[in-house]
């Protein structure tokens, strides 16, 4: 029954990047010769070559995307879907695709992080059965203080904290049954939405410091270092 399963990757690369900047969203912008996302794919592929992937898009990128594939002869298979207004809206239509009766697990990535690993994906897979999702997180290395709206501010005991990285894996019945709900602001990502269900069952495992969201100006700099 478990061979009849099929398991699946979302990229989600609909956003803008507003803060990176640019001409072009941050995902389209170069990292060795090509598009960033190109990086995204290769490298998620790689981590489950036999998963679906579902590539999340916004419909005013799709020609010069689709034209840059062919240019290039870019060989990584995916399924187009259409971005929504926020993360959670381009998750929920890359959702709204699955078949509920045959779905195995779904892993949500952020097209912007190009990092991930074969290692990483490994700890997710592995720790998945018996809880209904797992969620990368690596230590948080600055201090941190929490600001009031009168302006005062007060430090916080770090050594709680964590932070979210991408892929997140999850039993995928419950990740669309998760999504049939509000979808919130707060809903930074798809650990958020599996919580506010009542799926709070989720399983911390070990991320990768090198796994950044390309986010501001100069975060590119450091993946093409890494790489
Ligand atoms: N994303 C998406 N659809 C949206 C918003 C974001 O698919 N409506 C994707 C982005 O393309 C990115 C990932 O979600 O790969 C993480 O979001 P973020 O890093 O915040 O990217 P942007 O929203 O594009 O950037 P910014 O917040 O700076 O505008
Ligand atoms: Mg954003």
């Amino acid at each position: 029954m478990k061979d009849d399963k099929r398991n699946y990757i979302i990229v989600v690369a609909a956003g803008s990047g507003s803060r990176y900047g640019g001409d072009l969203p941050k995902q389209f912008c170069d990292l060795r010769g090509r598009p960033l996302l190109m990086t995204t794919l290769e490298r998620v592929h790689a981590c489950a070559p036999d998963a679906d992937i579902l590539l999340v898009l916004s419909g005013s990128m799709l020609s010069f995307w689709r034209e840059i594939c062919s240019v290039l002869g870019f060989g990584v298979p995916f399924r187009e879907i259409e971005g929504g207004a926020t993360r959670a809206h381009s998750v929920r239509n890359a959702l709204s695709v699955i078949d509920p009766a045959t779905v195995g697990w779904i892993a949500v990535h952020d097209a912007a992080r190009p990092m991930v690993t074969p290692e990483m994906f490994a700890r997710l897979a592995d720790g998945l059965p018996g809880c209904s999702g797992t969620i990368p997180v690596v230590p948080v290395t600055d201090s941190l203080r929490v600001v009031e709206p009168d302006g005062s501010s007060r430090s916080v005991d770090r050594s709680r904290l964590r932070a979210v990285q991408t892929p997140q894996l999850f039993d995928g019945k419950k990740l669309i049954r998760a999504n049939d709900r509000e979808l919130l602001p707060t809903f930074t990502d798809d650990a958020s939405v599996m919580e506010a269900a009542g799926y709070t069952d989720l399983r911390l495992v070990e991320g990768d410091p090198r796994n950044i969201k390309v986010t501001n100006p100069g975060d590119m700099d450091i993946v093409e270092l890494y790489l």
